[in-house]
């Protein structure tokens, strides 16, 4: 039942960065990315084509994506929230992009400005156009297992944003619990409405680690063959728009858990630890995740 190999989607230059107060160099970020791919990783969340005056931290998106050394076999994804934001996206060739939604109408105000009605008005023609210029869409949905402003979230309101994300084409959908209240029934529920229109192959796991549920969500989620999750080196992130909201599940403790049940990521984990190290240094700070500290201090 278990799958013998699972896609972990690094997301720590995006989604690690993105809330990061002070300006981090664009030539960190590259450099990140570049030792995140000599690690292993396939899927490298890249950077957002998002307003720069409501992540002033992502305007370097052009740079960042010109900078990076692609390498064979790696996949560079970015967010776009619009059409503006894709026609920005489309000359640094992203080789996915993904749109994000939100279960809950008012996170969806707070972070992109709209409901979520108008969120899918807005996505259906940046999805199209993606698909023209040859690009695999994911779609995120945030707050699937909570809200910081509505609180409690049901699965039908999930089910719900996953149908009008299938609706307009969107090939993946992504799970997210930004605030990182889910606990691991909770997560199967939701996930059993993803898969309901959604194939195992096309739905992710992206969990925030605020109250340490995270490990025990992707384990649940394996139980039910769920084999692709986002993940954040050193455990960076945050979401502006979701106040308290720590960093994803940090990649290197996902990794150690996947290592321990035999299961197979491509990942070297020791070169993995050495990029959380190098990307914390220059935050100038230790990392979050636990196992890059255990093995750091060894
Ligand atoms: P808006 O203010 O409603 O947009 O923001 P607008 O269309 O009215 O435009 C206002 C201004 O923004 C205009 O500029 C536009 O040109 C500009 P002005 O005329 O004032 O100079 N603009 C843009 N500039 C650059 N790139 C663009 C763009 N679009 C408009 N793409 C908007 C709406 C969606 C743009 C805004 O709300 C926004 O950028 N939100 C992004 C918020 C964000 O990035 N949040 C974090 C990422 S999501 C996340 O972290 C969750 C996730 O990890 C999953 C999870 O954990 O839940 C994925
Ligand atoms: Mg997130």
């Amino acid at each position: 039942m278990f799958p013998s190999h699972v896609t972990l989607v690094e997301v720590g230059p995006r989604d690690g960065l993105q809330n990061e107060k002070q300006p981090v160099a664009a030539v960190h970020k590259i450099e990140l990315v570049h030792r995140l791919q000599a690690a292993g990783v396939r899927e490298i969340e890249a950077t957002s084509f998002v307003s720069p005056k409501w992540v002033p931290q992502m305007a370097d998106n052009t740079e960042v994506m010109a900078g990076i050394v692609r390498q064979g076999g790696v996949r560079y994804s970015v967010l776009v929230p619009n059409m503006k934001g894709l026609e920005a996206a489309l000359p640094t060739k992203p080789d996915e992009v993904v749109v994000f939604g939100a279960a809950s109408e008012a996170f969806s105000q707070r972070n992109i400005n709209c409901s979520i009605a108008e969120s899918i008005e807005r996505f259906a023609p940046v999805v199209a156009a993606a698909h023209e210029a040859g690009l695999k869409v994911r779609g995120a949905i945030s707050c699937a297992l909570g809200c910081p402003y509505q609180g409690e979230v049901s699965a039908d309101e999930v089910e719900r944003v996953v149908k009008l994300m299938k609706q307009i084409g969107v090939d993946h959908c992504g799970v997210a619990d930004t605030i990182g209240v889910g606990t691991p029934r909770k997560v199967q529920l939701a996930m059993e409405r993803a898969l309901k229109h959604y194939p195992l192959v096309e739905v992710s796991g992206h969990f925030h680690d605020t109250y340490g549920q995270a490990l025990s969500n992707i384990y649940a989620c394996l139980e039910m063959g769920v084999h692709t999750f986002d993940a954040s080196v050193a455990g960076l992130g945050g979401c502006p728009y979701a106040k308290g909201a720590t960093g994803n599940v940090a990649t290197e403790d996902v990794l150690f858990m996947l290592n321990g049940l035999g299961i197979s990521t491509g990942i070297d984990l020791e070169a993995l630890v050495d990029a959380g190290a190098y990307i914390s240094g220059v935050l100038d700070r230790p990392p979050v995740s636990r196992v890059g500290r255990a093995l750091l201090a060894k």
